[in-house]
């Protein structure tokens, strides 16, 4: 019978779709999906006015996406999908630094940068962190030559590619762990910033009453050979957003004091000019798991 109805729809599109599909981990996913779609169909007795303001949301989301703003990822956290794929990835072990999401405003490519850089190239007044530490194994032994990804936004709560005024790669760079494992930087203290709010993810955090801060934090992308990337955040212990994350992702493991440091030898090595918080703080590397080495 070629004419379907409520009940019947489901098993049918489930069947055009799995029956001549090659890779069973397609058929696997694309049966959950079309069950959960359209069990949410049926559940909400979606209208079809709904559906089309379902399909414009869409649509506005995937014209807010280029090289420089990715709305889909955007949505995924608010909605809190990628915090959920991070726990079902990286479940606690005891072993290694907790991961976090990687955000929107990771961009490929950024620039090396030397031991002990100062990556602030728009000096606004920020308050300065010196951050050290070393990639580690999980038994604390050195990660030598890991690149280590960091950005953040800038005293104004600004990433680099959300300001045209700030010069390309502002706070935005590599780093290179040394044969002992260790990486130093100096760079601003992080400040709590809004999500983009201006497209389809800002209405659907109004239409729920959400705020759209984030918690200070620098985010870290640690990559070495045979163990698994690393995707994190440091927050900064005391802001105000911690309990309240947008996009869900605070772990308590990961949240750091930034004490002020008076060290003159300090300050002098690192060619530090003003006030600064000292932060050490070690990442553990695991591994690479058989998940992610069939990927
Ligand atoms: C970020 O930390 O850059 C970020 C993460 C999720 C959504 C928006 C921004
Ligand atoms: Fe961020």
């Amino acid at each position: 019978m070629a004419e379907f109805t409520v009940d019947t729809l489901l098993a049918a599109v489930t069947k055009a779709y799995t029956d001549k599909a090659d890779d069973p981990r397609f058929a696997e996913i694309i049966t959950g999906l079309l069950e959960h779609l359209h069990g949410f169909v049926k559940d909400v007795e979606l209208t079809e006015q709904e559906w089309m303001r379902g399909i414009e949301f869409l649509t506005d989301t995937g014209h807010m996406c280029d090289d420089k703003r990715q709305e889909f990822i955007l949505l995924s956290d608010t909605l809190g999908v990628s915090m959920l794929v991070d726990a079902l990835n990286h479940p606690k072990s005891g072993l290694g630094t907790d991961s976090t999401v990687l955000g929107p405003f990771f961009v490929d490519g950024a620039p090396e940068r030397p031991y002990g850089d100062n990556i602030v190239d728009r000096d606004i007044g920020g308050a300065l962190a010196l951050v050290r530490g070393r990639v580690t194994d999980p038994d604390g032994n050195p990660v030598a030559d890991a690149i280590i990804d960091v950005w953040q936004t800038a005293a104004n709560r600004l990433y680099d590619v959300q300001d045209e005024t700030a010069p390309e790669w502002n706070l935005r760079c590599k780093f290179r762990s040394r044969a002992d494992g260790t990486f130093a930087f100096v760079t601003e203290k992080p400040t709590s910033y809004a999500v983009p709010t201006d497209g389809p993810v800002g209405r659907l955090l109004r239409a729920g009453g959400r705020h759209a801060m984030r918690p200070a934090h620098i985010h870290f992308v640690i990559n070495a050979d045979g163990y698994d990337q690393l995707t994190t955040h440091l927050f900064v212990s005391g802001d105000e957003y911690l309990e309240s994350d947008a996009v869900f992702a605070v772990k308590d493991d990961l949240i750091i004091d930034f004490p002020n440091c008076d060290d003159k030898e300090l300050a002098e090595e690192f060619k530090i000019d003003r006030e600064f918080a000292l932060i050490d703080f070690d990442f553990g590397l695991m591994p690479v798991s058989k998940k992610s080495a069939a990927a």
